[in-house]
């Protein structure tokens, strides 16, 4: 293996190993340094020192549409690309786009946090259609997410692959949501930005390739930024092939004067998208033997914590509901007893409780002592 994961660890901050928690880590990137094309581009543009305003490349277009084609199979036109400084800015943009403050807006619990907080924010009620788990499975409760469209929610804020449960949601799924909005007339926000981590045996379909009449009622969010570990460069964009859809969207870059991309952000991601998919092979050979390590030692060392295998994603969902720990419980369990920085599923809403999220996005020799450490905590139970 060319790249050399083991050993690129960039920094201590995604580390979930600290002696000093204080509080719950929502850090969701990986302890890897980025790509060598990635580095070696943005080296040769600070070499020449100039930083001045920038208009977007043609090839910022072209390297997205390629890489889609070739990953996801999926044909986008250059015109339905635009870009944004992330994904959560742009869902908290669509918002308030798309509905009106009161609106009902659905996600689906247990889910990334920022979610509700980006609608509550923006004055609008979060409709939960909580995801149901069956023996270690999960899946979209589609009788429930049938009633609450039928209540007249105005988006639905889609996860796909699902972050931190960790699905690929299957075609199958995928058609049922995209024929649900349609017939109840609700858009659809699909966050894609997990897109490319899939693991071997699944497969990613962007929701709006399904279909023209889906496509046409879907907004797809993707990124650089979980793929390539590039998030602190505030790079991001969004697949819109409806013309009013993208009409709205661009409106509200204008007021907020957002239609300048981030100069490093725009040259990493090409450099990443047009010579680093060698590196992301790499990286999910080596996320999956993680995967492997840790579900092969809690099953041996540690059985009462049972392993949402993920289907794509660098996190692992965790269910500790057999501990019988309440949330203050088991966060004191975490942070206090075993010193390790994982993500507390309360957070994460309705189903996220007795739950943790651990991001295997790190040199192996940091989940072992992870791992050791939460061993020795147990004796201590
Ligand atoms: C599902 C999901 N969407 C979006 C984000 C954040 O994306 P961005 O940094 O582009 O706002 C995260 C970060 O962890 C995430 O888990």
């Amino acid at each position: 293996m060319p790249n050399d994961f083991e050993h690129s660890i960039t920094h201590c901050h995604a580390t979930m190993i600290k002696e000093d928690f204080q509080e719950p880590r929502w850090i969701s990137d990986m302890d890897f340094m980025a790509p060598p094309a990635v580095i070696s581009a943005l080296q040769e543009k600070i070499s020449k020192g100039i930083f001045g305003y920038k208009t977007m490349p043609l090839t910022f277009f072209t390297s997205i549409q390629d890489w889609i084609l070739e990953q996801h199979h999926w044909k986008i036109n250059q015109e339905w690309l635009v870009h944004s400084r992330g994904t959560i800015s742009a869902l908290s943009m669509l918002i308030r786009c798309f509905s009106e403050p009161g609106d009902k807006i659905i996600i689906q619990q247990p889910i990334y946090h920022l979610f509700g907080q980006i609608i509550a924010l923006n004055n609008r009620v979060v409709v939960n259609n909580e995801l149901l788990l069956d023996e270690g499975h999960y899946a979209i409760d589609f009788i429930d997410l049938e009633q609450k469209l039928a209540i007249g929610a105005k988006i639905l804020v889609f996860s796909s692959p699902h972050s931190p449960v960790g699905r690929v949601w299957n075609k199958k799924e995928l058609e049922r949501v995209g024929e649900l909005c349609l017939k109840y007339n609700t858009l659809l926000v699909s966050d894609e930005v997990y897109a490319d981590l899939v693991y071997p045996g699944y497969s990613h379909t962007p929701l709006a390739a399904l279909s023209d009449a889906v496509s046409n009622n879907t907004i797809t969010c993707m990124s650089p930024s979980k793929t390539f570990n590039l998030a602190g460069l505030q790079t991001a964009y969004l697949i819109i092939s409806n013309p009013q859809h993208r009409e709205c969207y661009a409106k509200e870059q204008q007021r907020l004067d957002l239609t300048t991309p981030n100069y490093f952000g725009i040259i990493a991601l090409e450099a990443a998208y047009t010579k680093s998919k060698e590196w992301l092979e790499d990286l999910l050979i080596y996320l999956e033997k993680n995967i492997n390590y840790v579900t092969e030692f809690l099953q041996q060392h540690f059985p009462e914590i049972k392993v949402i295998r993920p289907e794509a994603t660098y996190v692992m969902w965790l269910d500790c509901r057999e501990l019988g720990m309440d949330s203050s419980e088991l966060i004191n369990f975490f942070y206090q007893k075993a010193k390790l920085g994982v993500g507390h599923g309360y957070k994460f809403g309705l189903g996220g409780e007795g739950f943790v999220r651990l991001n295997i996005g790190c040199p192996q020799e940091i989940l072992r002592t992870a791992l050791d450490r939460l061993i020795r905590a147990r004796k201590l139970l």
